[in-house]
C-alpha cells in the first residue's frame, strides 16, 4: 500500500503535466503533441509550438453547397463592373441587390511602378437581412507584383491589434476613404440588425480580412453578426492580429485551392524574418480541382506545418480557380449559374 502511494506521489505530477490542454501546455513554455495529445510528448509527429495552433474545431459549421450557391458569385460580383456584378446577382441570388461600387487608386506612390487600382462592391438582401462587402482581387500581373514588393516593405499597427501589412491597410484605407466609409454608415443606418458577409479572393481576401476586422474595431458592427470568407489568400497580418481575428470572429473561412501558392506568400520559415506573419483560422483545403462533390479538409490548425503547409509544389493556376470556376472570367461573364 505505502509503495502504491509513493509511486502515486511520483508519477501524479507527471501525468497532469502531460494531460494539459495545448494552450496550458504552450503558455507554461512547452510544446504539445498534436498526434498523442500529449504536453512535451517524447516521440511527436506533429509538434504545435504556438498557441494560435493549438488544434480546434471552427465555431461554425462550413457549408460546400453555400460556398459554390453563394460566396462564389458574390466573388464574381465583386471582381466586376455594376452592370455584371448585379447579373452575377440575378443568376444566382435574385434576392440580392447591388447597392455601390467603389472603384480607386490603391498604389503606393512608387516612381517606378504604374498606378493600380482597388476595387470593391457593397450589396444587401433585404428578404435574408444580409448586406455584403466583396473585394476585387488583383488585375494583371502587375498589381500582383508591386503587391509582393510591397509585402517587404512595412507594416502598420492596426488599431491595438497587432500589425498587418502596409499595403493591405493602405488599399483598405483608400476604399474607405473613397467612398466606403460613407456606404457603411448608410447601410448600417437602415438595416442595423443585418448580418455582415464580407468576402473576396486574393487581394480581395486580404482587403476582406481588414475589412471585417476594421467594421468591428470601429464599433460599427458586432463579431457575432459578421461572416468572413475568403478564397486564396495571402498572409495578411501578425500573430497578434491571427490571434484577435480567430478569438473575435465566429464564422470564419479561409478556403484554399489544391497548390495555390498565394496562401504560401510571404513565406512564413524564412531565414530573414523579423517579425512572422501568420494565417488566421480556419483553413479549408480543397485538395483536388475543386468539382462538384469534392472532398475537403477543415485543418485544426490555424498557421500549422499541417494541410496546405505541408505542400512544396505551388501553383498560379490553382490561384485563378476556385470551385472549378476561373475566376478572371466569371464575373464579366455575369457568374453563369451552375447546374
Ligand atoms: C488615379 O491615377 C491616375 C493615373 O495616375 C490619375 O490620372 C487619376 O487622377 C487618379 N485618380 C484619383 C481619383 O486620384
Ligand atoms: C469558439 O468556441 C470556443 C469553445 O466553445 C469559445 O471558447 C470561443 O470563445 C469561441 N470563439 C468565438 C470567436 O466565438
Amino acid at each position: 500500500m505505502m509503495k502504491i502511494c509513493l509511486i502515486l506521489v511520483l508519477i501524479l505530477p507527471l501525468i497532469t503535466h502531460a494531460l494539459q490542454t495545448c494552450e496550458q501546455c504552450i503558455s507554461s513554455g512547452n510544446h504539445y503533441c498534436a498526434d498523442t495529445k500529449i504536453c512535451n510528448s517524447p516521440v511527436c509527429l506533429n509538434t504545435i509550438t504556438v498557441a494560435l495552433n493549438c488544434p480546434h474545431a471552427p465555431n461554425a459549421t462550413y457549408d460546400d453547397h453555400e460556398a459554390r450557391t453563394k460566396w462564389l458569385p458574390l466573388f464574381g460580383a465583386g471582381a466586376t463592373n455594376e452592370k455584371m456584378a448585379q447579373k452575377c446577382f440575378d443568376n444566382n441570388w435574385p434576392t440580392m441587390k447591388l447597392s455601390k461600387r467603389i472603384l480607386v487608386n490603391c498604389s503606393d506612390p512608387s516612381p517606378i511602378l504604374p498606378t493600380t487600382q482597388c476595387a470593391m462592391i457593397t450589396a444587401v438582401d433585404t428578404s435574408q437581412r444580409i448586406l455584403v462587402l466583396s473585394f476585387r482581387a488583383t488585375v494583371g500581373g502587375t498589381q500582383m507584383g508591386e503587391e509582393i514588393l510591397n509585402y517587404f516593405v512595412g507594416k502598420k499597427q492596426f488599431f491595438d491589434v497587432g500589425m498587418i501589412f502596409e499595403f493591405f491597410y493602405d488599399a483598405y484605407v483608400a476604399l474607405w476613404n473613397g467612398g466606403l466609409s460613407a456606404e457603411i454608415r448608410n447601410l448600417k443606418y437602415k438595416y442595423p440588425d443585418y448580418e455582415v458577409w464580407v468576402t473576396g479572393h486574393s487581394l480581395g481576401a486580404a482587403l476582406a480580412s481588414v475589412g471585417a476586422s476594421w467594421i468591428v474595431k470601429t464599433g460599427l458592427f458586432n463579431p457575432n453578426n459578421v461572416k468572413v470568407f475568403t478564397a486564396g489568400q495571402p498572409r495578411t497580418g501578425d500573430y497578434n492580429y491571427a490571434m484577435w481575428h480567430q478569438n473575435t470572429f465566429a464564422y470564419s473561412f479561409r478556403v484554399v485551392h489544391h497548390h495555390d501558392i498565394v496562401p504560401h506568400v510571404p513565406f512564413q520559415y524564412e531565414v530573414v524574418d523579423h517579425d512572422k506573419m501568420y494565417h488566421h483560422r480556419t483553413e479549408v483545403w480543397y485538395n483536388n480541382d475543386m468539382s462538384e462533390g469534392s472532398p475537403y479538409q477543415i485543418c485544426p490548425e490555424a498557421d500549422g506545418l499541417y494541410c496546405v503547409n505541408q505542400q512544396l509544389d505551388l501553383s498560379w493556376n490553382d490561384h485563378t480557380h476556385y470551385f472549378n470556376t476561373d475566376l478572371n472570367v466569371y464575373g464579366d461573364q455575369g457568374c453563369p449559374k451552375k447546374n
